[in-house]
């Protein structure tokens, strides 16, 4: 269920074109994603799909494109009738993204197609290419709307620190209105977290129970029992606090945190969101050491398997000090939240997969069954994003028997009965391009202003030439204990709730 009021619609006929159409991305997500909304309906029949393919000839783009088919929708490639619609659309132009022509090209193919049709530009593509892209949109006229709309996608990273953020959003901007552009973070097109702004906002005894009188303090994690895999070069100049917190789990906290909106539109909540933003309290130089954590995955054994070192990774300096796991605490200068740690954390080569959002409450004020039992422990509400998504009370129950003896009764509550029912983000997010919803996208002001916070921690982490270790497979990070010892519960682990 999308959390949104409005209807689910067919999209009305658009040039889809997409940049970077060899890449991985595509290949794994956008193409199969794009095939199944054409399928099911949600992308016009009218609407093609035109790659933009750099040094490669129209046979050769199209079996790349079937390879990938045949491995993410096989379902497709082996129904031959579905597979000659599914051809029927692709359109090719050649062209490198560097070369001025390209855009004239594309922009002769779009006019041959039915210039007045609608068109997304989908830049799948390495982030340097963004300015280089819309500036070819704009030379060859494809960024005005005089004949349909014009939208741009861009995936993250949106800049490396505020710098670039900002310098990026006025590249952009200089040719795009901010309406036009679409910053997508695919968690916020999970549907397990669109759930939470529905349980949320939804369920009346929630609003009385979600602030700092009954909260004590909130955990947004994503642990990840894979390694950095094939990503080195872009990793090594991320880490952790970058590619995880600054986008998806700040994104998250967000949504936790904010006030209802006055209606669900976009600009509504994103102003809600902004205002979250607004009221989380810096971070002095001096006190980082406090309120955040980093640490490198030595090697180890995860799942049964030898993992080695990060340093030991094809690509990565022998002597990195890259940061593979990350952890921050805010606070949110706000009455409803004053004083509630939320601690947002995330991890490669950890020991369980798992992304959730804990909020943990206060413990009861009293224990009024002292004699045999042992104190309650304080409740948990756990919105658990993957594997599995789902929500998760803990509450306290009396243990059949003559005493009042407390035990932990777990309700769990799977999002969806069948996980093949859940839609994929990418199908959601495109959706929502297609349809001109921008609620679940970033808008300028949240990224600028989310790199803001986080620029302290990344000032102070540049130029070090060590970092702490923890065994790949573990949880053996000592500084995560203490960053949360005045938390209940301390560090929530996620294999807690197995
Ligand atoms: N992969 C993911 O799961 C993922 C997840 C989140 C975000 N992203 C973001 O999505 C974007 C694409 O990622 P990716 O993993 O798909 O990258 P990728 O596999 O390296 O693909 C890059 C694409 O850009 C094309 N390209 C590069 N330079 C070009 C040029 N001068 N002219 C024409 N085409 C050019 C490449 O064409 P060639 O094939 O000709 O080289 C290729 O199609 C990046 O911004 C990344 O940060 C990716």
């Amino acid at each position: 269920m999308v959390a949104s009021n409005k209807k689910i619609e067919t999209a009305a006929p658009t040039n889809i074109v997409i940049f970077g159409v060899t890449g991985d991305l595509s290949k794994r997500k956008l193409m199969p994603a794009l095939v199944r909304m054409l399928c099911c309906g949600l992308v016009h029949t009218d609407s093609k799909i035109i790659g933009v393919v750099n040094n490669r000839t129209e046979e050769v783009w199209i079996n790349l494109v079937r390879e990938g088919m045949q491995e993410f929708s096989p379902e497709i490639v082996e129904d031959e009738s579905r597979w000659k619609k599914f051809l029927a659309r692709l359109i090719m132009v050649p062209g490198d993204l560097g070369d001025e022509t390209t855009y004239q090209r594309l922009a002769e193919a779009l006019v041959e197609l039915d210039g007045k049709k609608n068109a997304m530009f989908y830049c799948a593509i390495p982030p340097d290419w963004y300015g280089k892209v819309t500036s070819g949109l704009r030379k060859a006229g494809l960024a005005n709307e005089d004949d349909g709309y014009r939208r741009l996608v861009i995936e993250k990273p949106f800049g490396h620190n505020l710098e670039s953020a900002r310098a990026l959003n006025k590249e952009l901007q200089s040719v795009f209105k901010e309406e036009q552009i679409y910053r997508i973070d695919h968690y916020l097109g999970k549907e397990s977290v669109q759930n939470l702004l529905v349980y949320r906002f939804a369920n009346s005894i929630m609003e009385p129970l979600w602030n700092r009188n009954y909260i004590d303090h909130i955990q947004i994690s994503t642990a990840e029992t894979l390694g950095i895999e094939y990503r080195a070069k872009y990793y090594e100049r991320s880490g952790a606090l970058r590619d995880m917190i600054q986008s998806h789990l700040m994104q998250m906290m967000t949504l936790v945190a904010m006030e209802p909106p006055v209606e669900f539109t976009a600009d509504a909540v994103r102003d809600e969101k902004m205002k979250v933003l607004r009221a989380i309290r810096s971070i002095k130089p001096e006190e980082i050491k406090l309120h955040a954590v980093s640490a490198q995955y030595a090697s180890g054994t995860v799942e049964g398997e030898a993992a080695k070192a990060y340093v030991s990774e094809e690509f990565v300096s022998p002597d990195s000090a890259t940061e593979t796991f990350a952890a921050v605490r805010f606070y949110i200068d706000n009455w409803r939240w004053e004083g509630v740690p939320f601690i947002l954390w995330s991890g490669k080569r950890m020991k369980s997969k798992s992304s959730e959002v804990m909020i943990r409450f206060r413990k009861p004020p009293f224990n009024l069954f002292d004699s045999h039992a042992s104190a309650p422990a304080a409740n948990a509400l756990v919105f658990r994003l993957q594997p599995e998504s789902g929500v998760v009370l803990r509450l306290n129950a009396k243990k059949p028997g003559l005493t009042t003896d407390n035990e932990e009764m777990v309700m769990r509550a799977p999002y969806a009965a069948d996980e093949g029912e859940v839609a994929d983000a990418y199908e959601i997010l495109m959706h929502d391009v297609l349809t001109g919803d921008g609620t679940l996208f970033s808008r300028a002001d949240e990224v600028e202003s989310s790199w803001q916070i986080v620029e302290p921690i990344l000032d102070a982490w540049k130029n070090r030439v060590s970092v702490e270790r923890y065994r790949a497979g573990t949880w053996d990070i000592p500084a995560m204990d203490e960053l949360t010892k005045d938390c209940v519960g301390g560090w929530h682990k996620p294999t807690v709730h197995k």
